[in-house]
């Protein structure tokens, strides 16, 4: 039972549901619980996922304990009529941790994908390192992404046995939608296209960075816009209004910002290909735009995903207004710079994920074994 109930969940969790779907020896009983509503929705349309169970648990300006409870209370009814044999939570989520909390305490196995990621910083990002940590606790079988998330797992005295590399699943995602045509469903993303203007692509949601840091990053959108006026910058909305409060009031007025709602994948997808620079505080985000070429600043201190940073097409900037203003304006200025940013790099993974992921349920269920685990190499 893959459980999950977020937009970057959906998207991750999908190349699975597909090979499940796929393979004729897996029944998969696909649970959202409602975390997100339109943004869930969206990518389960996309890759033509009708779920079978929908808690529908989201509300205005939730709470995370009320999150939490709401996911526990509604998957502890579901598992106890329905008794799946394993369930397969995604990532670092609230319906993640919910979703292995409640099959743990019913005696269900948990298998945790993207397995492993740690920034060593209990409270950034907040919740997300604390929820990772606590469902590595009741995990049956952790699906690594790559070697180093592997060996932060090991580090914590995880059986090695009970630890496959997969190579991250968003890979096997884009990889699907890359070569699908898309329109923009907003015009003004078609114009935005057909510009040929230079594009800074934005995107932010952060619970750590919600208040005066995503206000002043606001800020420093507005100040990139006066001072580059043939620039466009993109801003895909969240649509957590916390987020729209903090960083929309300083970009009214100025004409080659782009705000719109978020983006269905395969539009984002396309708008990533377009951008010049991305400037986020996703994790996903962090994770597609390097094997896109694209260099990533991302506003946080730290990260869970010390691959690219290291390949060098990721920058850490955190979210101080000066620096966004500096480090964007250092790429758009220096072209040496941009250029040693801008190449492309896979080490999340090589679109085999799921056909790895699939390998290791049936050696959790006895009836087949692993493939070799994903080298960011390929070797
Ligand atoms: C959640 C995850 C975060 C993940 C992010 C992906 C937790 C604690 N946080 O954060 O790890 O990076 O999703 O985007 O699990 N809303 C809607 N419609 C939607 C989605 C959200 O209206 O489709 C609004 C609601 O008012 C909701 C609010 O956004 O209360 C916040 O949503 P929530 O899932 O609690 O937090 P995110 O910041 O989205
Ligand atoms: N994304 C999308 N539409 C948007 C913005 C992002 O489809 O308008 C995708 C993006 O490509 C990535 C995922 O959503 O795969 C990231 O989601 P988010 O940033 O909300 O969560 P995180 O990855 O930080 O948990």
């Amino acid at each position: 039972m893959p459980i999950y109930g977020t937009r970057p969940e959906a998207i991750k969790m999908a190349p699975i549901i597909k090979a499940l779907v796929a393979s004729n020896d897996f029944n998969a009983t696909v649970t959202v619980t409602g975390q997100h509503r339109e943004m869930l929705d969206q990518v389960n349309e996309l890759f033509g996922i009708a779920p079978d169970h929908d808690l529908n648990i989201i509300q205005p300006r939730q709470t995370l304990n009320g999150v939490l409870t709401r996911t526990v209370r509604g998957l502890d009814e579901l598992l106890e009529q329905s008794t799946p044999d394993a369930v397969i939570v995604q990532g670092d989520t609230t319906a993640a941790l919910g979703g292995a909390v409640a099959a743990f305490y019913r005696g269900i196995p948990v298998v945790h994908v993207e397995a492993g990621l740690r920034s060593f910083n209990l409270f950034s990002p907040f919740p997300e390192e604390a929820n990772r940590k606590m469902i590595s606790q009741v995990t049956s079988l952790h699906l690594a992404p790559t070697a180093g998330s592997k060996a932060n797992l090991m580090r914590e005295a995880v059986p090695e046995a009970d630890i496959a590399v997969t190579g991250n699943t968003v890979i096997d995602a884009l990889l699907d939608v890359a070569d699908r045509e898309v329109a923009f469903t907003d015009p003004k993303l078609e114009e935005v296209a057909s510009s040929g203007s230079q594009l800074l692509l934005v995107t932010t949601h952060r619970r750590e960075n919600q208040g005066s840091a995503m206000e002043g990053v606001g800020r420093a959108l507005a100040r990139l816009a006066d001072r580059y006026p043939d620039t466009l910058i993109v801003l895909p909305a969240h649509r957590n209004p916390v987020v729209r409060e903090a960083i929309l009031p300083a970009l009214e007025g100025h004409t080659n910002v782009v705000v719109t709602e978020p983006l269905p994948y395969g539009e984002f997808t396309r708008l990533m290909n377009l951008a010049h620079v991305v400037l986020t505080d996703s994790g996903g985000v962090q994770e597609e735009a390097p094997s896109l070429g694209k260099p990533v600043l991302v506003m946080r201190e730290n990260t869970e995903r010390p691959e690219a940073v290291d390949a060098g097409t990721v920058r850490l900037i955190g979210t101080d207004e000066e620096r966004v203003v500096s480090e964007v304006s250092h790429l758009f200025d220096d072209t040496s710079a941009y250029e040693r940013m801008s190449t492309a790099v896979n080490p999340y993974g090589d679109g085999h994920a799921a056909s790895r992921t699939i390998a290791a349920l049936r050696q959790l269920f006895g009836t087949g074994s692993r493939l070799p685990d994903f080298t960011a190499s390929g070797a």
